[in-house]
């Protein structure tokens, strides 16, 4: 993520991630496909594993982008909901579905709870929100609106860059330290902000036309805008690249060279009652 904190126009925050979206769309279309190398090797494996999607479940696909994921989950025979706030994503992923492919895509801003609870009453076996709620300028409307979407023990995944340690206030490094005769290089991150909330501006593929807005939340804002009495909070993942033997990146920076920083957070949760 690289940043340009100069200030935008007098927009609010939720037309400015809209507009951003809106404008970004065919490029994000072009480059994520059916899903990118971050998508497939480091967050695909986890989703699958904690959202276990089954055959005949009703699956809710929360700021679905392009449809890479909701495809996905139509594919192990799920039946899918897909809602993003951009006008131009929705266009995308449905002209990337084939026909006989029944997903209902929609365009719903997931911070506005009136819509989602349009969306159905104790209707979803599960939800899944990938790689979205940090580009939420407010996600506790979310997590208002989840237990009320799911049916009871229903399960909801999450996917985001990580607060901690993939976030705009982080710089990658790499150091050389002589120990004991022998040198020894390393890469590593160093933070200077964590706690404050803060919106940034950024990019999430290099080249992409517009920088968009992040909004950067410990991860104590993060999981309490969704946790409450009705969604508790069952796993915790903070996935990797593993090092694929011959394969080292020509890039210094690549998160694949970071095999014991974690680039993402995964969590599930689970209607309670
Ligand atoms: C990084 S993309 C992820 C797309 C998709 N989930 C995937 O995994 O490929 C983030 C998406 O969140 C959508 N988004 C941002 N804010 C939203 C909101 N308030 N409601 C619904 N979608 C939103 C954007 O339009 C964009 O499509």
């Amino acid at each position: 993520m690289t940043e340009d904190r100069s200030e935008g126009p007098p927009v609010s925050d939720l037309e400015e991630v809209r507009r951003v979206w809106n404008a970004n769309a065919s490029f994000w279309d072009t480059r994520m496909g059916e899903g990118n190398d971050f998508h497939r090797k480091l967050l695909l494996p986890w989703l699958e594993r904690l959202l276990a999607p089954r055959p005949g479940e009703r699956i809710l696909d929360i700021a679905c982008g392009n449809g890479q994921l909701s495809r996905w989950l139509a594919g192990k025979g799920a039946q899918v909901t897909a809602v993003d706030l951009s006008e131009r994503m929705i266009e995308f992923a449905k002209a990337r579905t084939p026909q006989d492919v029944p997903i209902d895509y929609r365009v719903v801003d997931a911070s506005d709870e009136a819509a989602l609870r349009a969306l159905g009453d104790s209707y979803y076996d599960a939800a899944v929100c990938n790689m979205a709620l940090m580009d939420m300028p407010d996600p506790r409307p979310l997590g208002q609106a989840l237990p009320r979407l799911l049916r009871p023990h229903g399960r909801f995944v999450m996917s985001v860059t990580h607060p901690c340690f993939n976030q705009a206030d982080m710089t990658k490094v790499a150091r050389e330290n002589e120990e004991g005769g022998t040198l020894r290089e390393y890469v590593g991150v160093e933070i200077r902000n964590y706690l404050t909330p803060r919106k940034v501006r950024g990019l999430a593929m290099i080249g992409q036309p517009e920088p968009q807005p992040y909004f950067e939340r410990p991860l104590s804002l993060l999981l309490g805008a969704l946790l409450g009495p009705s969604l508790m909070l069952d796993a915790l993942e903070e996935p990797s690249f593993i090092p694929e033997p011959g394969a080292v990146s020509q890039f210094w920076f690549s998160w694949s060279r970071f095999s014991d920083i974690p680039p993402a957070l995964i969590a599930r949760f689970h209607r309670s009652v």
